[in-house]
């Protein structure tokens, strides 16, 4: 009985070759920015937003996409009940602590999917079963059993994590895989939950699993790091040369705290350094950058410039001695090319005059793929900017799609601001939005242009919420550059930050308090579980 689970368990690894097309060892990517990403502070999705992720994840070749934590919130049962019915390529998972209630509730939510995944977890730390379970040991390790037994029954792979597994008692870590692996688990994943590892020695505790877990073949080693040291990455990749094969990471890195391992540095680590680390993953490099735009504009988290792979500077060569040795030979400065992740090296600037069939070029080129309305939404937007504005760059581009395209299942819309401001006060807004379809208008005074747009939302709308962040930054340069606001607020206990673009900053400003008005509308929808640490 037992070998037989375990073939079964080989084939749940994902049915694919382990090896890539050029013969290297695959290893698999596990993304989890709908579920651990969409658990930091501030980041919140709604459910048409998770699914515009999940396909991009799906089209890039992941090969798991987990969708979130069912029994967490209503939302979050619908949103993986939403995504396995959408994703056919990458496998769906989704999270479940060890108990029954939690391990039902995922395979419910899983029903529909093409190939499910149940990841179940428990604390195996001695500080996290003492204080936060108040369990014993052995019960811990009953509930091991029993977690992944019930999950097996209802689902033909199972994933299991020791939360904390990183300042687990090796003993103690060793008897919990073994036993994972024999009640039906395909895949151990080993959690540097609070990013405290550091690369030699998570490379260590990998090869002792492997050297000390009698049955450690018939799984899949997987590494989910977190990043509190900055080393998400580096311990990861640590991982894979000590024999793990599956990478859990976000998009940009996003995630609990300082976030998890970033998908976009680990898969172009790999790919770059081939040399070095001789494995391969499935996915599409040409991808990353489209995959983390989008995630930076559904979260509101931007990317910080200088960020490896994604960030604005990248690719950006600024002093003369690198702008000349780039020009003798690229490779000069330049590690992997911008195509490799989906830039374009095309300059082409656009202006008033670039017609329609134009406009969908650069919105090809730039990664977009969006249906006529989309386009034609997003068209008008660019021409009054390009009204505004002499020249319009990509990032113009960029701003402009995100801002118009991605907000249409909005229930509050920007719709007209009027404003006077200047030393002679007072300063005034008048303000028309559309409030569940409903046009309605306000005028409101306050301490400034951008109080007395904000008062006139809150007129419309009135909320409890506070404002915790307000910052502007100019999407290019110049006097005429268009204007990217990010609003945070708190309300009860939940942030959220929205984010607007327009050539006029207090227009951004407006559209980005209503984004993160919207956003917390989803948010209000959703309702705590009792303990929740993942
Ligand atoms: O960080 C963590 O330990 C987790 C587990 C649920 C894998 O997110
Ligand atoms: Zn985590």
């Amino acid at each position: 009985m037992a070998s037989k689970q375990a073939e079964k368990k080989k084939d749940a690894t994902g049915g694919k070759a382990a090896r890539g097309t050029d013969g290297a060892e695959r290893v698999f990517i596990f993304d989890t920015t709908l579920r651990d990403g969409e658990q930091s502070p501030g980041c919140s999705m709604n459910l048409e937003e998770k699914l515009q992720v999940a396909h991009v994840l799906e089209e890039m070749g992941v090969d798991v996409i987990e969708a979130g934590f069912p029994i967490a919130s209503k939302g979050d049962f619908e949103a993986v009940q939403a995504v396995a019915a959408a994703v056919k390529a990458s496998r769906v998972a989704g999270l479940a602590r060890a108990t029954r209630k939690d391990i039902d509730r995922a395979a419910e939510a899983l029903k529909g999917a093409a190939t499910p995944r149940i990841h179940t977890f428990i604390s195996t730390s001695p500080l996290h079963m003492k204080f936060k379970l108040q369990m014993e040991p052995e019960d811990v390790h009953q509930a091991v059993v029993d977690s992944v037994g019930h999950a097996r029954n209802l689902c033909d792979d199972v994933e299991w994590s020791p939360e904390d597994g990183t300042r687990t008692e090796h003993d103690f870590l060793c008897r919990c895989v073994e036993s994972a692996i024999k009640a039906g688990a395909g895949t151990i994943n080993i959690p540097d939950t609070v990013g405290y590892t550091i690369p030699e020695e998570f490379h260590a505790l990998i090869a002792m699993l492997k050297n000390r877990v009698p049955n450690i073949d018939k799984a899949v080693i997987s590494v989910h790091c977190h990043n509190d040291l900055g080393l998400g990455v580096a311990n990861s990749l640590a991982a894979v040369q000590a024999g793990a094969r599956q990478v859990e990471c976000t998009v940009n890195g996003i995630g609990e705290r300082a976030g998890n391992a970033a998908m976009e540095e680990v898969v172009m680590a790999l790919r770059t350094r081939h040399d070095a680390m001789p494995y391969t993953t499935g996915v599409k490099t040409e991808m990353i950058t489209k995959a983390s735009r989008l995630v930076s504009t559904i979260t509101g988290f931007s990317v910080q410039p200088n960020k490896a792979i994604v960030g604005a500077n990248a690719f950006a060569h600024e002093s003369g001695i690198h702008q000349d040795g780039m020009l003798k030979n690229a490779e000069t400065y330049e590690i992997m090319t911008p195509e490799s992740v989906g830039l374009s090296r095309s300059t082409l600037v656009m202006g008033k005059h670039s017609g329609r069939h134009a406009f969908k070029s650069k919105l090809e080129e730039l990664g977009f793929s969006l249906n006529d309305n989309e386009i034609q939404d997003a068209f008008l937007r660019f021409k009054d900017l390009a009204d505004a504005k002499k020249d319009v760059y990509d990032e113009d581009i960029i701003a402009l799609v995100d801002d118009a395209v991605l907000r249409h299942n909005d229930r509050l819309r920007f719709v007209s601001l009027q404003v006077v401001c200047g030393s002679k006060g007072p300063q005034t807004a008048e303000l028309e939005m559309e409030i569940d379809g409903a046009a309605k208008t306000a005028k409101a005074e306050g301490n400034g242009p951008v109080d007395a747009t904000f008062a006139a939302i809150s007129q419309l709308f009135p909320h409890t919420a506070s404002l915790q962040l307000y910052q502007v930054h100019a999407v290019t340069e110049g006097t005429d550059a268009q204007a990217e606001v990010t609003v945070r607020l708190e309300e009860a206990g939940k942030t959220v930050n929205g984010q607007g673009a327009d050539h006029d900053t207090l227009v951004a400003s407006a559209r980005a308090y209503i984004n993160a008005l919207n956003k917390l509308l989803v948010k209000r929808e959703k309702t705590a579980p009792q303990v929740m640490s993942a």
